[in-house]
């Protein structure tokens, strides 16, 4: 097959992670007869830099005309600790996702057996440990009118909506998930409190019908905050709202032992973005340290639900597997016997060839 392919590393350990990405996808193409086409464009704090605009309408362009789209990280420091700057690589992101119409944000959790001691949770509780979450994206507080700090700078708000539509195309998603996994859906929400979050369950509540195989049950966050550290492998398809998967996808991505193995997708109206869930890392920028795998199994997720090249996926998945299984990996896996994100990428590589 053929297929148009934008590139945005974007900003700190984003660009090396995208070198390892783009050489298995290379390795697939020329073993199993693909042609992939890059286009780079700009974001985050790399397109400020260039261009004052942190996702300028070139890279839009540029999305719009691919096929799937692969990124890195966004985020630089000298935004964080500056809460007056008013442009900030984080809205590059942002407006991406709005732009594109990306409202689900898919985020797969599973462990790995050869890395059980690597989590800070006892073994017993990370067998069979293998969730979806399915993260609303494109509504929520972080797009919500009013967002502001009054004059004095003594007061501000943050506005939290939802339109019923905005639910269900994401609920959707989550059920047709939840259908073709084990059956079980799990919304997180706090309707306990929260009036967008009752709106949630009642969305839910008169969609699941649709779906009689799915089992539907309801969590308040606090608690599904919990359940995920006492009970990870309770859960098949979790279904929340922006904010709160956005948290709770950080929490669980210390299940498997390191945030840099996990992989997501960001589905919507138009192009798809595969990325790696976790930042820019700044700090292990240039140092070749950072852990490509995130990359390069969202790479793996962009060939399986993208192109529906399931046996080229599964061939990455199973040489990531290998190499964890091997003790092959960056220093957040193995600081033991750490090898670079060059290596670890050339591993994956290597088996692909192999094989
Ligand atoms: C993520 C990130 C982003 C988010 C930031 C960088 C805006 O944390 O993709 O999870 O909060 O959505
Ligand atoms: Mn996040």
């Amino acid at each position: 097959m053929k297929a148009k392919i934008a590139l945005l590393s974007g900003d700190g350990i984003g660009p090396e992670i995208m070198v390892q990405g783009v050489k298995v996808l290379n390795t697939i193409a020329e073993k199993y007869n693909h042609e992939f086409i890059y286009r780079e464009g700009l974001i985050g704090g790399a397109a400020i830099d260039a261009t004052g605009i942190p996702y300028p309408d070139d890279t839009h362009e540029l999305c719009l005309n691919a096929d799937a789209i692969l990124f890195g990280a966004i985020g630089d420091p000298k935004y964080d600790n500056n809460p007056s700057a008013t442009v900030r690589p984080e809205q590059g992101l942002l407006a991406m996702r709005k732009k594109l119409g990306l409202y689900a944000n898919l985020r797969p959790v599973r462990t790995f057996p050869s890395l059980f001691d690597k989590s800070p949770l006892k073994s017993d509780r990370l067998e069979g440990v293998d969730f979806m979450v399915v993260r609303e994206l494109t509504g929520g507080i972080y797009f919500g009118q009013p967002s502001e700090i009054d004059e004095e700078g003594m007061n501000s708000v943050d506005t939290c909506l939802y339109s019923k539509d905005e639910i269900l195309r994401a609920a959707r998603i989550a059920f047709d998930l939840a259908g073709n996994s084990r059956n079980k859906l799990t919304l997180v929400d706090k309707a306990n409190v929260l009036a967008t979050s009752r709106l949630w369950r009642k969305t839910v509540q008169e969609l699941a019908p649709e779906y009689p195989e799915v089992e539907v049950e309801y969590l308040f966050v606090d608690n599904a905050a919990m359940q995920l550290i006492i009970r990870p492998n309770q859960f098949d398809v979790i279904l929340t709202e922006n904010m709160f998967g956005d948290i709770l996808t950080d929490e669980a991505s210390v299940l498997p032992g390191s945030i840099g193995l996990q992989p997501s997708a960001s589905v919507g109206d138009k192009t798809s973005v595969f990325e790696p869930i976790h930042g820019s890392y700044p700090q292990a920028s240039g140092k070749h340290i950072a852990n490509p795998y995130g990359m390069i199994l969202s790479v793996a997720m962009m060939l399986d639900k993208q192109f529906s090249l399931k046996n080229e996926a599964g061939i990455i998945v199973k040489a990531v597997e290998e190499a964890l299984d091997t003790g092959f990996g960056t220093v957040d896996l193995f600081p033991n016997q750490p090898v670079s994100t060059e290596l670890a990428g050339q591993f994956i590589i290597d088996y692909i060839k192999r094989i």
